[in-house]
């Protein structure tokens, strides 16, 4: 069980050159996107793509997203465009969409995990598209995070979890939104979200009217990204009123992830905001970095209040319910 497949002296860098060369060998290499750290490798290519599984220790019922450079790459890897789906991507690609269609054969059964449908975006990140057009096959990159745990914002938090076993981390500087794409595909002709994320509903229905939001499929257990336990911390994370749960906390340190300043900081108690102004665009850029700041310090649990549910709230709330869930023992 304890097999190594792969070491590396991982270096984080800002060369494209760099980052094409070992993707072009067949490794996997992180890149910043708008959203998170994908863990990136050759779409087309299964034997490149199983090191993606293998390095996050991702089960292999888990669909990878595959990252495009030009919006026209679409009709490529799809073998059916819904008009639907085309408007949505002529107004948010580049952006933290995904969409949803029916394969073409080019994609490898590995990267849907079978299904027949194949889920795309095009980041919008200067370095990424830089490096995905400068390739000759799309990257299918999930989050360059160990299966379940937080995602990663920063390049140092991808050095943090997988320096060694991987040859290269493109350093792109922050994410500037901080949530992971928001998954939009059809059924019987309507527009359906089954991933809340960077691209808000409202945005979503502004445009296209109302939709429906379908998370945590029961008919559908083979997206992990809609688990009921996912992007969670190694420490307990309690939601609610933070005012409220604290003094059941008095005797314990721990850490508090609020919106905005907390109006007195207890002793024993480390606080993290996540917006001095209460702005959701900030918060949800920080969350992440939040999450596991706190996760990291000497807290024994973590307490965190739901964000407001518009906007980024939406997709920030859905990742702390999610974070917050415990499996039963
Ligand atoms: O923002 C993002 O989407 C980031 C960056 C790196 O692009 N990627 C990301 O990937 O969040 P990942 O692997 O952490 O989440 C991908 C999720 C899967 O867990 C699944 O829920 C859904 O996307 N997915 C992927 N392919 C699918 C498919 N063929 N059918 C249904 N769901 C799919
Ligand atoms: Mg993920």
């Amino acid at each position: 069980l304890q097999a190594i497949v792969n070491q590396f002296d991982t270096i984080t860098g800002t060369s494209l050159t760099t980052a094409a060369q070992w993707l072009l060998a067949g490794e996997t290499v992180a890149i910043p996107t708008e959203t998170v750290y994908g863990l990136a490798a050759n779409a087309l290519d299964p034997d490149a793509v199983i090191k993606i599984f293998e390095v996050k220790k991702r089960p292999s019922f888990d669909p990878l997203i595959v990252h495009i450079g030009h919006q026209s790459q679409v009709l490529k890897y799809t073998s059916a465009f819904p008009a639907a789906l085309q408007r949505l991507i002529n107004i948010f690609w580049p952006g933290p969409l995904t969409i949803l269609a029916p394969k073409s054969d080019l994609i490898p059964d590995l990267v849907t995990s079978g299904l027949e449908q194949v889920a795309i975006r095009m980041p919008a990140h200067e370095i990424a598209l830089e490096l995905l057009q400068s390739l000759p096959f799309p990257l299918a990159a999930p989050s360059a995070n160990p299966f379940g745990y937080i995602s990663p914002t920063t390049a140092q938090h991808v050095m943090d979890q997988l320096g060694g076993q991987i040859p290269y981390i493109l350093d792109g500087g922050d994410c500037s939104v901080g949530v992971e794409s928001t998954i939009v595909g059809m059924e019987n002709d309507q527009l359906q979200v089954y991933r809340l994320g960077g691209l808000s509903i409202e945005q979503i229905e502004a445009v296209a009217g109302p939709v429906s939001i379908r998370l945590n499929k029961s008919s559908n257990p083979l997206a992990p990204g809609m688990l009921k336990s996912h992007y969670a911390p190694r420490k307990p994370l309690m939601m609610g009123n933070i005012e409220e749960m604290l003094p059941h906390f008095e005797r314990t340190a721990v850490g508090v992830l609020s919106l905005r300043p907390l109006q007195s900081v207890p002793a024993g108690v480390t606080p993290y905001y996540l917006s001095e102004s209460g702005d959701l665009s900030e918060a949800a850029r920080r969350l992440f970095a939040g999450l596991r700041a706190l996760d990291q310090s000497n807290v024994s649990w973590i307490l965190a209040e739901w964000m407001p549910d518009e906007g980024l709230g939406k997709a920030m709330n859905d990742r702390l319910r999610r974070a917050a869930y415990q499996k039963k023992k």
